[in-house]
């Protein structure tokens, strides 16, 4: 069986690399990687970690790209990579320009598309923008929908969708997993990574933050910008970590209104070794992002997420991830509560894995050699903490 696999972000090659491995290993699969570009720098830096290499590279990445100039490149280029290989089934990921795309083309041509990352729907199409369109659109002509989740299983259901549904949990579990598995046996490469951040110190609280919705432009940005001005000045004695995204319609914003300041550190995009090191070292994530949302649990990482609507339900019903929006009063103040109250915050911190345990790709080229398969099952949720501080009575 030829297995084509499509990707071309920074989240889609993080959390395809593990099945890819996965595919490239069995005996029997014929797997082929093609890549769009469609991240360039963030596309690289995630190969070369997980030694990966591209088949086929359409190089679409152009500065500042429009959704339909973009997306009219991808689906050219897979189109012409699907004449040459005729694929007997294209993998995509997620909800990027890129999936769908992809998807599209081998629709087109008749050829089985299998979803990973299946079923995440916040039912607003404005929320995420365009990535709620995206999952949809790829759900409705896909033949597999490998989805992470019951929660996310449910959804498609209730669209009475065609294809066939598994529960694999989700990939990104098994990249974070082998990652800090590397990370606690090859000491030298955390002892690296330290070297090369000398001003993180174990006895300063860090605020790890990371944001680039398309949703949050504007306005949204600013007053994220605005909020983590002020939690700089209002706690000299905490470090603010923030890799800034290469779009430039977040750089501009970020550089213009936090460059310059002591506590803040706005920094290149970090590679995923890196990036996944600053998660374990930090006291709590502020981020927009969907795949920091399912990292962070599994790490006992409290997470604030600027958005209004999460299409990851899961980590928030278990209290480890709080929506707290993009205005800039709330999240100063959900901040402050984390910074202050010890009991509050061990009550986010408590690892969980809602999202995957490691084994989502194993699964998936089980359904796709169609072996049965045992689905993934959440771990119960550990109780929180009882508090220790007094509870208030009212007057
Ligand atoms: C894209 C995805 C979004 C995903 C996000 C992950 C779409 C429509 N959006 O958004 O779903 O959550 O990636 O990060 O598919 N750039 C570089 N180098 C890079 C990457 C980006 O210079 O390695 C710059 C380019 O100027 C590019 C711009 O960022 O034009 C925007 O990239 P694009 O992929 O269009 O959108 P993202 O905001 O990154
Ligand atoms: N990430 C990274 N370096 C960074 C910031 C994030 O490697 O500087 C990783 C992060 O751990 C997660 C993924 O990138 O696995 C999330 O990507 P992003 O936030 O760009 O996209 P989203 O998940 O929102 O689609």
């Amino acid at each position: 069986m030829k297995v084509a696999s499509f990707f071309g972000t920074r989240p889609e090659a993080i959390k395809m690399a593990p099945l890819v491995t996965a595919l490239a290993r069995t005996p029997g699969i014929h797997s082929v990687v093609c890549v769009t570009g469609q991240h360039r720098q963030m596309l690289d830096q995630v190969m070369d970690l997980f030694g990966l290499s591209a088949d086929h590279d359409m190089a679409v990445m152009q500065p500042s790209q429009t959704l339909n100039g973009l997306f009219a490149r991808v689906m050219a280029g897979a189109d012409a990579i699907l004449e040459q290989e005729k694929p007997d089934y294209v993998l995509v990921h997620g909800d990027t320009s890129t999936a769908t795309a992809c998807a599209l083309a081998a629709f087109h041509r008749r050829i089985p598309v299998g979803h990973v990352e299946a079923g995440l729907r916040t039912g607003d199409l404005a929320q995420p923008f365009p990535e709620e369109m995206n999952r949809r659109v790829v759900d409705v002509v896909s033949d597999w929908m490998f989805a992470p989740t019951q929660t996310s299983r449910a959804n498609l259901l209730a669209e009475n969708l065609q294809g066939r549904i598994a529960v694999t949990g989700n990939t990104v579990i098994d990249a974070l997993a082998a990652l800090c598995t590397r990370l606690d046996t090859h000491p030298t490469l955390a002892l690296s990574i330290a070297a090369r951040y000398p001003w993180v110190q174990a006895q300063r609280r860090m605020l790890l933050v990371t944001g680039h919705r398309r949703e949050n432009f504007g306005a949204g940005f600013e007053s994220i910008c605005c909020a983590l001005a002020s939690l700089a000045q209002r706690h000299p004695d905490l470090l603010i970590v923030y890799p800034v995204h290469f779009n430039p319609a977040v750089r501009s914003v970020v550089q213009a209104m936090l460059a310059g300041r002591d506590n803040i550190r706005l920094i290149e995009p970090l590679d995923y070794a890196d990036f996944v090191w600053f998660m374990r070292h930090a006291y709590a994530i502020l981020t927009d992002s969907g795949g920091v949302q399912e990292e962070a649990p599994y790490l006992g990482k409290p997470v604030l997420v600027m958005r209004d609507v999460t299409e990851r339900p899961e980590a928030v019903a278990a209290g480890t991830v709080l929506l707290v929006g993009t205005q800039q009063e709330r999240i100063v103040s959900q901040v402050e509560r984390l910074l202050a109250d010890p009991d509050h915050h061990a009550s986010f911190a408590r690892k969980i894995n809602p999202y995957g345990d490691g084994h989502a790709s194993g699964r998936i080229v089980q359904a796709l050699l169609g072996q049965p398969l045992q689905e993934f099952m959440a771990s119960p949720i550990p109780p929180a903490p009882a508090a220790t501080v007094p509870v208030q009575q009212p007057a």
